[in-house]
């Protein structure tokens, strides 16, 4: 058996081995004893020749790797930590974290930050750049500014952002678009959203009649349609409106709105699920069920989002049904189930 399989999956098991690779990948392997061929073939980036080794389809085929390009130092890796920190933190996002020359974080509970900075006592968070009242906006801005001047000041960079950090995260996203702007090595490491733990939660498959996902002000502010066969997931409802950073409870005077701009979409009678995933190891999810007409700003915070079931049948359409079997027919195919599955 190839020694890179063994290798990899201690690898994908250990944070502490997967930190060391990621600090020195040749470093690792030659203290494993990979065997050159298999290297050659890891360092080639190439799918295909590791799928050769793995196979044992004897020695690979892969070319010399190409003379390493010299790497501007200072780089950035994205994390998340997930929703609920036990059990929904990968061991990518811990190896990086650990191995962090800087380590910023934006978190939503005490012990996501306890395990951060467990991992790493030099984390610093950036919810300092928070001010009551204020813009968010500019509170994103400072912290990108902020992690950026670790990648400037070449150092090896980790931002830790709670749930997925790419999920209604503005900061991550602008953080990578810049730093590879300038030239530097930057990534992103998917996490457990918020979203992850409501499918699983409310038991709810996002393929099934497709699921439409709109940011609740981005919603309310554009003349967005919803297909009421879908089900529909809004995100921030809780601070709808509000553009500021409130500790203390947001000014949700704007919430009426969203209730009348979805009965243009749904009766009144609509079942609405005010969902909240669970922090903490051992506590249940928040799961509040309520008709449409019931619907006030006094059963959602900051960390609400909003699922709607499918409200009627779907459409088929004649049409597509025709066009495939034409299609399926002129080629043999097997006919497709009508679900798409
Ligand atoms: C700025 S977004 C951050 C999302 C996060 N990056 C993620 O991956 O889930 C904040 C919104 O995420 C959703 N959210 C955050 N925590 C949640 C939780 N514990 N349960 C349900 N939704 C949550 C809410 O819609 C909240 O208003």
């Amino acid at each position: 058996m190839a020694e890179i399989r063994r290798f990899m999956a201690e690898l994908a098991i250990s944070a502490s081995r997967l930190g060391r690779y990621v600090r020195s990948p040749a470093a690792e392997l030659k203290a494993a004893r990979i065997p050159d061929n298999e290297i050659a073939a890891l360092a080639s980036g190439r799918a295909i020749d590791l799928w050769q080794v793995l196979l044992g389809n004897g020695e690979t085929a892969a070319p010399p790797p190409a003379a390493p390009v010299a790497q501007k130092p200072g780089s950035l890796a994205v994390v998340g930590t997930g929703i609920r920190v036990v059990g929904q933190l990968t061991v990518e996002a811990i190896a990086w974290m650990k191995e962090a020359d800087e380590l910023v974080y934006l978190v939503a509970d005490p012990i996501a930050e306890e395990v951060i900075t467990q991992l790493n006592p030099k984390a610093l968070s950036l919810r300092g750049y928070y001010g009551e009242g204020q813009g968010r906006m500019g509170s994103y801005e400072a912290m990108v500014d902020h992690i950026l001047s670790c990648v400037r000041g070449g150092k090896r960079t980790c931002a830790a952002f709670y749930g997925h950090p790419g999920v209604f995260a503005y900061p991550s996203h602008e953080s990578i678009r810049r730093a590879r702007t300038e030239g530097y090595t930057a990534f992103m490491l998917p996490g457990i959203s918020a979203e992850d733990c409501l499918f699983a939660d409310l038991g709810v498959d996002p393929c099934v009649n497709g699921t439409q996902t709109y940011e609740a002000s981005d919603f309310l502010l554009h003349e967005r349609t919803i297909d009421t066969s879908s089900q529909l997931i809004l995100w921030q409802v809780g601070v709808v409106g509000d553009f500021t950073y409130r500790g203390q409870g947001y000014d949700l005077r704007g919430f009426p709105l969203l209730v009348q701009r979805l009965l243009e979409f749904y009766p009144p009678s609509q079942e609405v699920v005010l969902y909240e995933a669970a922090l903490f190891l051992g506590c249940p999810p928040t799961i509040q069920r309520l008709q449409l007409s019931q619907l006030t700003a006094e059963y959602v915070n900051a960390a609400t989002t909003m699922y709607i079931a499918p409200a009627r049948p779907t459409t088929p359409s004649a049409r597509m049904q025709y066009a495939l079997r034409d299609v399926q027919q002129a080629t043999g195919a097997q006919q497709a189930p009508q679900n798409g599955e």
